[in-house]
């Protein structure tokens, strides 16, 4: 499959649609929503972790990656979702775990319980006399090191202390992982997304870190590109069908350039993350600060050109489990609605790369804001609300950090129609439904010619129509404005200009380049805008240009 032209949409399956009533999404929920997505006109889904699991990571924590879990359903669900979605044109991209697994996988079982072959398939160190082998801190808060009284040893854990890390430097690791990969492959999928890909490659030696948590000596480790290749080489790389994307943790450009180069045999594309991080106060995501508009449009400049000069691709992306929801982050939730998440939609998808939709984004569903910490299920959320408050923040203080920036506002169900829990389930949602389902639902929106969901259904229409939108290469325009974030693609034969005002004020632009011939493709503004020297850009407008050289 090539992947210019491609959108691809994730999916959340414990959030998406629940069959069985027991308030839990399915696989059968997917199949059942797939005229849906034929709609919407995605081309592939990836879907986030069903293998079998203690779920203390919702999935991420995989103790069987050869079966589903049944709380999913079953292998048989899934191949009757794979021919179903094949029907329609549709690819299955699966979300393959493999810095960690769960602590409750038969490899650590046996471990613990003193087989020497399975001891080495984790990462086991001597304590450093009282304290753990190294001060790393896990990405879920607390040492990243565990003590297994079994071993007398300790073991490392990047993410949650039942997330043990594999140890890649061993070539029976190694083995199984592309039994694994063969396996699904021979099921007929169409793609991977390779979790926290870039954080396989531990150090040679283990030593605490006096100026950070730990992250430089693992991220982008000495070898990942020599594991990647090697991935590659024994797995999908002689399918050209198959899509690959890497999570990259806090990565540089310059290894994105590797994993994802043309001729680097590695990855199709890389997710990477910093264009998230333009709120987080000095790097931490567990304080506030409004967002930083001119280093936003810094990085994605920087990418979009480095990238492109360099035979790298990009994940396109705003929103995913992880994140909180853009429209409420970056766009404007309570008053510009609509013209927000239509804006902040089209600034992503326009850009050199291939777009990636999370569930609901294309509806604008929006945070939850839930007050409560007994509505939140995520075990970052519920660690940090802890850590804070023994930090010394009042409750109501670490309330509202979590209400920011829980994983769990993107996590809540579908909203489906305004029945009952948004038409997810009739049982009891796993987590509750957002109070404006009744408001932002699909049903609503496939009525409504104007709204954000008819609008994404024309963003990836273009895509499929302008051949720009997938071949040509970014120049960044307007880099130092205020509020105006403005590219524009060019191929030999076409020009693509995008303009938008990313603040909830009127703003405008003066034009230094010719401006005759460009057509209005696109606009949230509900006017037939026509180009002018100057622009003038009401509240979080948009506008796509388009001209044929
Ligand atoms: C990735 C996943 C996240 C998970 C983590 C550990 O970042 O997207 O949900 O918790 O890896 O597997
Ligand atoms: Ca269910």
């Amino acid at each position: 499959m090539k992947f210019e032209n491609k959108v691809i949409y994730q999916i959340y399956p414990k959030s998406f649609y629940d069959t069985n009533n027991d308030g839990i999404g399915d696989l059968k929920g997917i199949t059942e929503k797939l005229d849906y997505l034929k709609y919407l006109g995605i081309d592939c889904i990836w879907i986030t972790p069903f293998f079998i699991s203690p779920q203390k990571d919702n999935g991420y924590d995989v103790a069987d990656y050869y079966n589903i879990d049944p709380v999913y359903g079953t292998m048989e669900d899934f191949e009757n979702l794979s021919k179903e979605a094949q029907k329609r044109g549709i690819g299955i991209m699966l979300d393959m775990v493999f810095n960690h697994t769960s602590t409750e996988h038969q490899w650590f079982k046996k471990a613990i319980s003193g087989d020497k072959k399975y001891e080495n398939f984790y990462i086991f160190k001597n304590g450093d006399g009282e304290n753990p082998p190294t001060n790393w801190v896990s990405k879920f808060g607390g040492n990243a090191w565990e003590y297994s009284k079994e071993l007398g040893m300790y073991y490392l854990h990047l993410f949650d202390k039942t997330q043990a890390d594999l140890n890649w430097e061993n070539p029976e690791v190694r083995e199984e992982i592309y039994k694994i990969v063969k396996f699904w492959m021979e099921k007929g999928v169409n793609g991977f997304r390779f979790d926290v890909v870039n954080l396989i490659s531990k150090p040679a030696v283990y030593e605490n870190d006096y100026i950070g948590d730990g992250r430089r000596f693992y991220t982008d480790g000495p070898k990942i590109h020599e594991f990647l290749k090697e991935l590659n080489k024994n797995t999908f790389g002689k399918d050209e069908d198959i899509i690959t994307v890497g999570e990259m943790s806090s990565t540089s450009m310059e290894n994105c350039f590797k994993y994802s180069g043309k001729d680097e045999n590695e990855l199709s594309m890389v997710f990477n993350f910093h264009h998230l991080k333009v709120d987080y106060k000095n790097k931490d995501k567990w304080a506030l600060q409004p967002f930083d508009f001119q280093e936003l449009k810094d990085i994605f400049n920087s990418w979009q050109v480095g990238m492109q000069e360099n035979n790298g691709w990009s994940a396109l992306f705003w929103c995913n489990h992880d994140q909180p929801r853009i429209v409420s982050r970056l766009g404007d939730d309570k008053n510009y609605w609509k013209k927000s998440a239509k804006m902040l939609g089209t600034v992503i998808h326009m850009l050199r790369g291939t777009p990636y939709i999370y569930q609901g984004e294309e509806i604008g569903m929006t945070n939850p804001y839930f007050d409560k910490i007994t509505q939140y299920r995520d075990v970052e959320s519920l660690n940090y609300f802890e850590i804070l408050k023994n930090k010394g923040l009042l409750s109501e203080e670490a309330m509202k950090i979590v209400m920011e920036r829980s994983r769990d506002n993107s996590r809540t169900p579908m909203q489906w129609n305004s029945n009952k829990n948004a038409g997810f389930t009739q049982g009891t949602p796993w987590i509750d439904v957002i109070y404006n389902y009744k408001d932002i639902n699909v049903e609503e929106q496939i009525k409504d010619e104007d709204s954000i969901l008819n609008y994404y259904r024309k963003l990836i229409e273009l895509r499929k129509k302008y051949e720009v939108i997938s071949l040509g290469k970014t120049i960044p325009l307007a880099e130092k404005h205020k509020n105006i974030y403005m590219y524009k693609r060019v191929t030999e034969k076409e020009e693509l200009l995008v303009i938008s005002n990313f603040y909830g004020v009127e703003t405008s632009i003066e034009l230094d380049f010719d401006i005759e011939e460009y057509e209005n493709i696109l606009n949230n503004n509900n006017e037939n805008t026509k180009l002018e020297k100057i622009m003038v850009l009401k509240p979080y407008d948009v506008m796509v240009f388009h001209k044929t050289k």
